[in-house]
């Protein structure tokens, strides 16, 4: 049998993700009805941080428990990968021991080597590119909300960051049109916007960008290893707030989302991610229920 991995949400179909969040759906309800499912018994997935994290890890290593399985946690700083140990051989050694492992780090590359010389599948926790794991919790997110975001227009404001990234792919796996609002010398990488072109466009104005929109989406504006760039940043995102004007111009019934960490009176102002068409809440509870799908899919036997 063939290894998948998931290091961004172009590595499953888009019928898999529609299972995925199906299944997410259905396994949040089980959950919450107290009933026990185990499909993962005696399995362990390994966990690399190389990054701070508070929602990824609480909800992989509850996950794992909830599914039978176990969680390790692994900081780069009390392991050898932290000590220049090659990536390639991690992979295998770490690979031999578990059945899965799952990566939050700097470079792309290094999830893509992992998976080159993994026996086990890989799943991206978040890299500078891409944060595919929560995409799955938002667009479960959407769907118990308000339905299918099939068809829907969703606009991005802020940083053309990992999470942007993950939207734009996003919209071609899931069907939904994205506006980009973000200054000049922070787009996204524009061979991935060039890429999907036909549903993806960048729109400087916020005020533009969010009219009609059915949700609104931002996240912080230095994001983890930009830390320095902070105040340069507060400057050149001062129009990218995403507050009451900005929400006014979307739908009556758009939604608001932050993958979280948020900073109000940055990237958003209080009064909109406290309201309640912010559905962040709910967002980061679904990172747990919507990665025990993906646990589910990429390690239960088949
Ligand atoms: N949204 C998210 O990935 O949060 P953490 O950084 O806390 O894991
Ligand atoms: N763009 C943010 C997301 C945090 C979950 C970062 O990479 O720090």
């Amino acid at each position: 049998m063939t290894v998948r991995h998931f290091l961004t949400l172009q590595d499953l179909t888009p019928a898999e993700l529609n299972a995925i969040m199906h299944r997410g759906i259905e396994l949040k309800a089980m959950q919450q009805a107290g009933k026990i499912f185990e499909p993962l018994k005696n399995q362990t997935l390994a966990m690399i941080f190389e990054k701070s994290s508070t929602r990824t890890r609480i909800s992989f290593e509850t996950g794992m428990t909830q599914l039978g399985g176990h969680a390790l946690f692994l900081s780069s700083r009390d392991t050898q990968l932290g000590r220049g140990e090659p990536i390639e051989d991690s992979a295998r050694v770490i690979s031999s021991m578990v059945d899965g492992i799952m990566i939050r780090t700097f470079g792309h590359d290094i999830v893509t080597i992992f998976a080159q010389h993994s026996s086990v599948p890989i799943i991206n926790a978040l890299t500078d590119d891409f944060h595919p794991c929560q995409l799955l919790a938002d667009m479960q997110t959407y769907q118990e909300h308000r339905g299918s975001i099939q068809g829907k227009t969703v606009t991005w404001v802020g940083d053309g960051n990992n999470m942007c990234h993950s939207y734009i792919n996003a919209a071609a796996q899931y069907d939904f049109k994205l506006r980009i609002a973000c200054p000049e010398g922070y787009d996204p990488n524009m061979d991935l916007v060039n890429q999907h072109q036909d549903r993806v466009e960048i729109v400087r104005n916020t005020l533009e960008a969010a009219e009609s929109s059915d949700l609104i989406v931002t996240d912080v504006w230095a994001s983890m290893g930009q830390e320095e760039e902070q105040k340069l940043r507060e400057k050149a995102f001062a129009n990218y707030q995403v507050n009451q004007q900005v929400m006014q111009q979307a739908n009556n019934d758009a939604l608001f989302m932050h993958c979280l960490p948020a900073h109000r009176g940055e990237e958003v102002t209080a009064d909109v991610i406290d309201a309640k068409d912010s559905v962040v809440w709910d967002e980061a509870e679904n990172r747990l229920h919507a990665q025990k799908a993906l646990l589910e899919f990429l390690m239960a036997q088949k």
